[in-house]
């Protein structure tokens, strides 16, 4: 179903089926269906929220803080009753372990938290009268506008919340486009959403992001895109918008992080952190590892170590014991990664574990390690997002440098090392080339209460707790002038 201006609709849309990814090996199980709505409906959506909006009068944007907390506070205690439900559709729709599923709920709520808490800081910095130059201030965060939120498929509740929250906390109202996978766990929370805010505030839609988010931005009434998916998809939804320069974007873009293991690095450290970080949910993270650098002294050993832990990752069901390695939602993943192996391997690279590493059987996709990996194959460029690792012996670290710096993307990098002399002449290089450098551990986003960002094509804007609520939203301030004997 959606909810639009107030009201759970099951009808005046398109519905297609949704199965899960778990099962199609054995023959299709469908989970429920999903609304694919028109042109239409997507408008009637920004027109409720501009309508809650109401140019910046609405009940929501001049609610006092303290009760747009109280409508947060309720929408995230309603949500934790749907807990069971909406990690097992995480489970059986994308292919998240029960252990990962319940990980994005539970971090949610902590993030929910988190924010609230911040809320605090943040009228800290703004409360008060501040006094300069004659003129004495009061500083004020103010809402934006009509917010679109589309999160990603592979944290389709914990990364669209890490924008909606913030968003609903300082006064914007909303429209959110599901993701392409993990759709059936918003059912469940849409009469929460409902209940907890005025009608209007939330509204939630789905349907073909190409034949709907561009007419809906064309509307003009789309004030911010948050947006985390590919910068390609980005720049067509920036540029359909008619007044480009008044229209904000906070966007979470992709990544090619690369891991450096120097020579002194603790190689089985670097190992168990450098499988985690490249195959943790099948790779499909932003922040995953996509390319693994390792000094020639030590390559030969990190390999063979790399390849014997990946081949002992278990594949299965996602429900079951010890299982890592799961389906992958997307039907069309595993033939790109294929194609991402035979060019690099067409290219001189190795694969390392060929006698599982590549290997389809349904969705699942057996991780792939690719050694020896040339710098003109396309899985030393391309995100893969998916169970493919390369790895690239270096013996110049100027040969890292260059590729890092010439990369489009800036997210993160992981450096592996216990030389402090060395490894600080690189942290001071990677630190003007990407947001967040990870030493002697894997790249990650969380905590999530830290700044969360990339440079070039990873990324626009800042998220984090502490960031995201002023990102959604712009200081002000009133300000009035003092005569000399301090008088307004
Ligand atoms: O896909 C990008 C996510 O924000 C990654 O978060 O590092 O906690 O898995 P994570």
């Amino acid at each position: 179903r959606i909810l639009i201006g107030g009201e759970i609709r099951d009808k005046g849309f398109d519905s297609i089926p949704v199965f899960s990814t778990c099962h199609r090996e054995s023959g299709e199980v469908q989970l429920g269906t999903t609304p694919h709505v028109s042109v239409e409906v997507i408008k009637e959506a920004v027109d409720a929220a501009s309508k809650a909006w109401a140019r910046g009068l609405g009940e929501w944007p001049s609610a006092r803080m303290e009760d747009r907390i109280q409508g947060v506070i309720k929408f995230r205690n309603g949500m934790l009753e749907e807990r069971e439900l909406i990690c097992r559709l995480l489970m059986w729709e994308i292919g998240k372990t029960w252990a990962d599923a319940q990980g994005e709920f539970d971090r949610t709520i902590q993030y929910i938290d988190d924010t609230v808490n911040e809320v605090k800081n943040l009228d800290r910095e703004s409360s008060g009268f501040k006094f300069s130059g004659g003129v004495m201030a009061q500083i004020r965060r103010a809402p934006l506008g009509v917010t679109l939120c589309m999160g990603p498929f592979n944290y389709p509740l914990n990364e669209t919340f890490t924008t909606l929250i913030p968003a609903l906390i300082m006064g914007n109202t909303v429209v959110v486009k599901l993701a392409r996978y993990g759709q059936l766990l918003w059912e469940p929370l849409l009469k929460v959403f409902k209940d907890s805010f005025p009608a209007g505030v939330v509204n939630v839609i789905n349907g073909q992001g190409r034949d709907i988010v561009g007419p809906a931005v064309q509307t003009g009434k789309i004030d911010v895109l948050a947006f985390i998916g590919s910068s390609k998809v980005a720049n067509q939804i920036k540029v359909a918008h008619p007044r480009p320069s008044s229209f904000r974007s906070i966007l979470s873009l992709e990544a090619k992080n690369p891991a450096i293991i120097m020579e002194e690095a603790n190689i089985d450290l670097a190992v168990a952190e450098c499988v985690r970080g490249s195959l943790s949910f099948n790779g499909q993270r932003c922040t995953a590892l996509k390319m693994i650098f390792v000094h020639k002294k030590i390559a030969k050993e990190f390999t063979e170590k790399f390849v014997q832990k990946v081949n002992g990752l278990v594949a299965g069901l996602p429900w079951e014991p010890g299982v890592s390695i799961t389906p992958l939602p997307d039907v069309n993943k595993a033939a790109y990664l294929t194609g991402l192996i035979e060019d690099a391997v067409s290219k001189g690279a190795v694969l390392c574990n060929p006698e599982r590493g590549g290997k389809v059987v349904g969705q699942l996709f057996f991780p792939a390690v690719l050694a020896n990996v040339s710098l003109d194959s396309r899985v030393a460029h391309e995100e893969q997002f998916g169970p493919v690792v390369p790895i690239r012996e270096f013996e110049d670290m100027q040969e890292v440098e260059e590729y890092i710096i010439n990369s489009p993307y800036g997210n993160q990098a992981s450096l592996f090392g216990e030389d402090p002399e060395k490894m600080g002449e690189m942290i001071d290089h990677l630190s003007n080339q990407v947001c967040r450098i990870n030493i002697n551990s894997q790249c990650q986003r969380g905590p999530d209460v830290y700044p969360f960002t990339g440079r070039k094509n990873s990324a626009e804007g800042t998220l984090s707790v502490f960031d995201a609520l002023r990102a959604f939203s712009i200081r002000c301030m009133v300000a009035a002038k003092q005569d000399a004997n301090g008088k307004q």
